[in-house]
C-alpha cells in the first residue's frame, strides 16, 4: 500500500496547563503507543497540527526529544486553528504530522557558549534546545538566556526560567516592554536592552534568537553591532505553510523552503539568500 504522507498521527491531549496570557501548553501522546516510542525528533523541529474539519498550522515542538512517547506544544490563540485547539479538553483526539524542518545545530555549536534571545511565544522551540543543552551540560560553556515578553502576564516557562537560572554557569534575564500593572520588579525595556548586561566572550560564543521578525530583527542587528559574525548568530524563520515538507512552495526564501530547510537557518545564510530581516 502507498503510504499517505499527509494522514496525520492521531494524539490524545492528555494535558493542558495554561502557560500564559492567551497561550496554552498541551501535552500529547500518541495513540498508537509504538509509533511514540519512535517517534525521533531535533529541538527546532515542528509539525503541522490538524484540527480535523478545521485545517492545520505548524507548530513547534517544545518538549525536549529525551522525553520519550509524548510531545508537547506551547500555542498561542491568534486565528482559526490555535483558537480551535485552545477549546480543546483534556481527552480529546487531534492530528499531527511530522517531524519536520532542520532543527537546531547542537554538535556543532559543542564546546562554544551559548546565548539564546527569546521574545514571547519564541521562547518555546528554545526551551527544548535549552533543556537538551542542560542535559547534556558538559558539552556546552556558559549558557545565557535573555527573554523578554510585552508585558509580564506573557512570560511562558516561569518555573523552568527560574530553576535554568539555578544552574551552574548559567543566566537568566528577564525584560518586559511595559508593566501595567506595576508589580514587576525587573527590567523594563526591549529584549535587546539586556546584552550589555552579560559578558560575552564573542569569539566563542553563538547566539540563537527567536521571536516575533520585528524583535528578530532588532536583536540581530544589536548583535552585529557587538561584533557577531552571521554564521554565529541562528535564528529561525516564519512563513505561512500549507504542505510543510517541501512539497507545495508556499514558503520559499529564494530556492530554499523553510518547511524543509528550515526553519532554523544562520544570519549568514539568509543575507546569501537574499532575505531582508
Ligand atoms: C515553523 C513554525 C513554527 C511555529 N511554532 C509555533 C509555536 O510553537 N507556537 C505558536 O503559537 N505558533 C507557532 N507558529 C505560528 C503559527 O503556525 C501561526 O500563528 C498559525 O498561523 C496559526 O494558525 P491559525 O489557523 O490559528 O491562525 P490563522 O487563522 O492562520 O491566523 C494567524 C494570523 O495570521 C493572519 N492571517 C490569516 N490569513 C493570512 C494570510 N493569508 N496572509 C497573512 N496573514 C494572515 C491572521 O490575521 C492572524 O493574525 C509557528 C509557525 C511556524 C512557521
Ligand atoms: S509549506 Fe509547502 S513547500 Fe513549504
Amino acid at each position: 500500500m502507498i503510504e499517505n504522507i499527509y494522514v496525520p498521527h492521531l494524539m490524545t491531549i492528555t494535558k493542558i496547563r495554561d502557560e500564559a496570557e492567551n497561550v496554552k501548553t498541551f501535552t500529547l501522546e500518541f495513540k498508537d503507543s509504538q509509533i511514540g516510542k519512535n517517534f525521533d525528533y531535533k529541538p527546532g523541529q515542528f509539525g503541522e497540527v490538524t484540527l480535523f474539519n478545521i485545517g492545520e498550522a505548524p507548530i513547534s515542538i517544545t518538549s525536549s526529544p529525551a522525553n520519550k512517547g509524548y510531545l508537547e506544544l506551547s500555542v498561542a490563540n491568534v486565528g482559526k486553528v490555535t483558537s480551535a485547539l485552545h477549546q480543546k479538553n483534556e481527552g480529546d483526539v487531534i492530528g499531527f504530522r511530522g517531524p519536520y524542518g532542520n532543527g537546531f545545530p547542537f554538535e556543532e555549536v559543542s564546546g562554544k557558549n551559548i546565548l539564546f534571545v527569546a521574545g514571547g511565544i519564541g521562547l518555546a522551540p528554545l526551551r527544548s534546545l535549552i533543556n537538551q543543552m542542560f542535559a547534556e551540560r558538559n558539552k556546552f560553556g556558559k549558557i545565557s538566556i535573555l527573554y523578554g515578553c510585552r508585558i509580564p502576564n506573557l512570560l511562558c516557562f516561569q518555573n523552568e526560567l527560574d530553576n535554568w537560572a539555578k544552574l551552574e554557569n548559567s543566566e537568566v534575564l528577564l525584560t518586559v516592554d511595559a508593566c501595567p500593572e506595576n508589580d514587576w520588579k525587573g527590567n523594563i525595556g526591549v529584549v535587546g536592552s539586556l546584552l550589555p548586561n552579560i559578558d560575552i566572550d564573542l569569539e566563542n560564543t553563538v547566539a540563537f534568537v527567536c521571536g516575533p521578525p520585528v524583535m528578530i530583527h532588532f536583536v540581530i542587528l544589536d548583535l552585529l553591532k557587538m561584533g557577531f559574525s552571521g554564521d554565529n548568530i541562528i535564528t529561525t524563520m516564519e512563513r505561512r505553510m500549507e504542505c510543510g515538507l517541501g512539497k507545495c512552495g508556499h514558503c520559499n526564501i529564494g530556492e530554499k523552503y523553510v518547511c524543509k530547510d528550515g526553519p532554523v537557518f544562520s544570519y549568514q545564510q539568509l543575507k546569501e539568500l537574499g532575505e531582508n530581516i
